[in-house]
């Protein structure tokens, strides 16, 4: 594998609306960013990907764009991003950006156009279709409720295609010009110092042209877009190359895909040296809640199920490239929360867990508020969400027989809300996050739960978090957690994660208990151990201990 500058790196994601608010109208942005780079300096991270910055609507926070080439005026202008790529430069922390290109805003100049003259050049950048006896031209379900066709309005009988809000036409990639279009604005952030992209929703580029729809998964009639994405997943890589090509490839730019439900066959085509992106998110242990016919089905997860997607997804990637490891993102809810039991959900957990995310083989990404151990917010009602899926799914919940309470309490497991709430400063007011009241629900626990709390506290997440990025770099492990092999250890005990990575003979381990009771780790073979989330942890004998709820990374 060819060697490139992102690799043993460590990545953070910043969720611009929520991160840090500098002019005081409850919503973060750019120069709130800017004021908390010596934070993201010290945590470790090398690179910051930025949720979407660009003129929107907001109805999909962001990930409906309506001037690519722009920074919203909510999070400041192109001179604070300047700003803020020389800063982060200064701190040797390269910046990606969030690429949409599935589909645009309803409110981009381009689609103004094309429903003006849908048949015009323009037009042609979107899929716009005849109805079928009366109806939309096929029964797919967009990923956020509702039929994928919109009605042109002023037209009797014509439908523009949307995978997700009806807000956020689906552009068509078959066209050359609308491509080349796309090119350009990439290379025009890359040429601006922007170190690479995230990329959204790639792998829903392609549609089958005959609109064909697929055979009802639920008792609305309809089908979930996803699983037309899924069958023509394969279709989708030269159209990827053609991007790589025509942008990245000029600038050794990192890339990194967003693609749930990558089948086999497909997934080496997408990433390492010959692949059509840097890396990918291991989505594996979500992949499941994709396949869910909605929130109503929901099901708790479990630590096993974490430590299982995640071992499967190690083990068959090390051979061809890297991964991106997650906990968290701002589509889900936060992992204490989501693999936990009220009663486990502590800094002790998060330690633990934080332990066994941050050795897995690949680019790791930790998602604001992620390093403080972040629950998930509690919403009193259902005004209080933000999130367009989360009013659709709890509509869905209703229809479906479930009561209000059960769907309210569904939403505050599963809303992507919990990864948007603000991010907790301090114990003043809004938490430090803003003067304003903010534009999301503050987290119920934020005077203990921030950052300036930990930050003097050696004991706590934050500090966990400094120290596992600092091992991760150490120049004596450096290489082995980047390069080395993985290995599940132990794969078969209940609550336990523990692997061991080894490069030319040398090892380390990390050891995992999330269990209530103390764990003696089975042959450990551990002779040192450089880094325990707790004192009551460690060597007793030449056996390896473990506290309830703590872990340790050993040298054999
Ligand atoms: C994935 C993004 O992460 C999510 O937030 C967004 O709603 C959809 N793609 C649509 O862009």
């Amino acid at each position: 594998m060819e060697k490139n500058w992102w690799h043993g790196k460590v990545a953070y994601q910043i969720y611009p609306r929520s991160f840090k608010d500098s002019n005081g109208d409850g919503i973060g942005d750019l120069k709130g960013i800017i004021s908390k780079l010596d934070y993201l300096s010290d945590l470790g991270i090398d690179i910051v990907w930025l949720s979407p910055i660009y003129p929107s609507p907001f109805v999909d926070n962001g990930y409906d764009i309506s001037d690519y080439r722009n920074i919203a005026s909510v999070f400041g202008t192109l001179d604070d991003f300047k700003e803020l790529l020389s800063k982060a430069r200064e701190r040797n922390i390269s910046i990606i950006l969030d690429l949409v290109v599935n589909h645009c805003s309803s409110e981009h100049e381009l689609f103004k156009k094309a429903l003006q003259d849908p048949s015009g050049e323009e037009g042609s950048y979107f899929y716009f279709e005849k109805g079928r006896d009366g109806h939309e031209p096929d029964n797919l379900r967009s990923y956020f409720g509702g039929s994928v066709w919109e009605k042109v309005p002023g037209h009797d009988d014509l439908y523009y295609l949307h995978y997700f809000a009806k807000e956020q036409p689906d552009f068509n990639w078959t066209n050359p010009r609308l491509r080349e279009k796309v090119y350009d604005m990439v290379n025009f952030w890359l040429g601006m110092g922007v170190a690479g992209f995230r990329i959204d929703a790639i792998m829903n580029l392609v549609k089958d042209p005959s609109f064909p729809g697929l055979p009802p998964d639920d008792t609305d009639g309809r089908c979930a877009c996803n699983k037309m994405t899924n069958a023509l997943l394969g279709k989708t890589i030269p159209l990827l190359k053609e991007l790589k090509a025509h942008t990245f490839d000029k600038c050794n730019a990192l890339t990194v895909a967003e693609a749930f439900g990558v089948s086999d066959e497909v997934l080496p085509m997408l990433y390492g040296d010959e692949g059509c992106f840097s890396t990918l998110f291991d989505f594996a242990a979500r992949q499941p809640y994709e396949l869910l016919p909605g929130y109503y089905a929901f099901f708790k997860s479990t630590v096993n199920n974490y430590r299982d997607a995640n071992f499967a997804t190690q083990k068959k990637v090390q051979d061809s490239g890297f991964i991106c490891p997650i906990l968290e993102n701002h589509d889900e809810p936060r992992s204490l929360s989501f693999y936990f039991e009220k009663g486990e959900q502590t800094p002790e957990t998060a330690k633990a867990l934080a332990t066994a995310f941050m050795f897995l083989r690949g680019l790791p990404f930790i998602f604001q508020g992620q390093e403080l151990g972040m629950t998930n917010t509690h919403f009193d009602s259902l005004e209080e969400f933000d999130d367009l899926l989360a009013k659709d799914e709890y509509q869905k919940c209703l229809s479906h027989g479930l009561s209000a309470e059960r769907a309210l309490q569904i939403l505050n497991e599963q809303s992507r809300d919990h990864g948007r709430t603000p991010m907790l400063w301090d114990d003043s007011e809004n938490a430090g996050f803003s003067s304003h009241r903010p534009w999301l629900k503050v987290h119920q626990d934020y005077k203990a739960l921030n950052a300036r709390a930990q930050a003097s506290d050696p004991c706590s997440v934050l500090n966990a978090y400094r120290r596992l990025i600092a091992l991760r770099k150490d120049e004596r492990f450096a290489r082995i957690f980047t390069y080395g092999t993985f290995e599940a250890l132990l794969e078969h005990e209940d609550r336990i994660i523990a692997y061991k990575r080894t490069l030319e003979g040398r090892s380390l381990a990390v050891f995992a208990n999330f269990r209530a009771s103390e764990y003696q780790v089975p042959q450990s073979g551990a002779r040192e151990v450089v880094y325990a989330t707790s004192p009551r942890s460690g060597l007793v004998d030449g056996t390896l201990k473990l506290a309830p709820y703590s872990a340790c990374v050993c040298l054999p």
